[in-house]
């Protein structure tokens, strides 16, 4: 944790932040015990993302994760966020369909203990973006690559690899912005792209696969733990555990054990005091 930002990350500490060039780390968490561990390594955003829906539940996209499930996630998280700025991620048909839809939605993830809500896409959802602010949240927008998008842009496929490309990313990044949004999230674009949507906004721009040229970094924790079971593997996802060999190990040994008679051992019973 950053010495001169120790206290509780609001809006205004990212705005802070940034003026400093201070990187902000963001993570994913889904559960209570990930959501204590980042916040005892001092992380200082955590956003329950739909991509629960693949990390959690084992579904092939985000589009099947309810409002319901995003919100049991939501509570679990913000439960144990202390320091961290908490983002409850708006799952799809959320907040499309009409601006009272995504008010009641995203007042949901505030009462579930979030700070502010994210939602996916540019220019066709800036209205919906404003109709958020005006009630008084705090919305992240989302650009480039978006996963709710996926059959429309082909794939997982980086967005903005031309000059054209990424001046289309800048001009859904600044809908957004003046939509009221407090952040923008950059997914999945080369670093040049990075670099011209930051400097093409005044708040701060995030990037998750968006090179090193943006105010802060989002992973995926299962990619970075090792513990995501799939197929998808993003490039700029870096592993820094293997908790899917140490879970199994772990497995294992207690099959074993289990299997030939040697667990439970005499420690762990229940003594037999008072017994007739
Ligand atoms: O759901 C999520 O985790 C996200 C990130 C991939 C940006 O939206």
């Amino acid at each position: 944790m950053p010495e001169q930002f120790p206290k509780r990350v609001t809006v205004e500490t990212l705005r802070r932040m940034k003026q400093c060039g201070e990187r902000v780390v963001f993570l994913t968490a889904y559960d209570y015990p990930t959501a204590t561990f980042a916040e005892r390594a001092g992380v200082d955003m955590l956003l329950i993302g739909d991509s629960a829906a693949m990390t959690m539940l084992g579904l092939p996209s985000t589009l099947g994760i309810t409002l319901e499930e995003m919100l049991t996630l939501s509570r679990a998280v913000s439960r144990a966020a202390k320091r961290a700025f908490v983002v409850g991620d708006m799952p799809f048909l959320s907040y499309q369909p009409s601006d009272e839809i995504a008010i009641r939605s995203a007042g949901a993830f505030l009462v579930a203990g979030c700070h502010a809500v994210k939602c996916e896409g540019g220019r066709r959802i800036a209205p919906r973006v404003r109709a958020m602010t005006d009630a008084g949240i705090a919305v992240m927008g989302h650009v480039g690559l978006t996963p709710q998008s996926l059959t429309q842009l082909g794939g997982y496929r980086v967005q903005g690899k031309t000059r054209a490309a990424a001046e289309r990313v800048l001009e859904d990044a600044r809908a957004i912005e003046e939509a009221g949004a407090f952040a923008v999230l950059l997914e999945a674009v080369p670093p040049e792209a990075g670099a011209l949507v930051r400097e093409g906004l005044s708040v701060p721009v995030y990037g998750i696969g968006a090179g090193p040229h943006v105010d802060g970094q989002l992973v995926i924790s299962h990619d970075i733990l090792g513990n995501f079971v799939g197929t998808v593997a993003p490039k700029f996802a870096s592993r820094y555990a293997n908790i899917d060999a140490e879970v199994e190990r772990a497995f294992r040994a207690f099959a074993t054990d289990v299997r030939a008679g040697v667990f439970p051992r005499p420690e762990h019973w229940y003594d037999t005091t008072g017994w007739e």
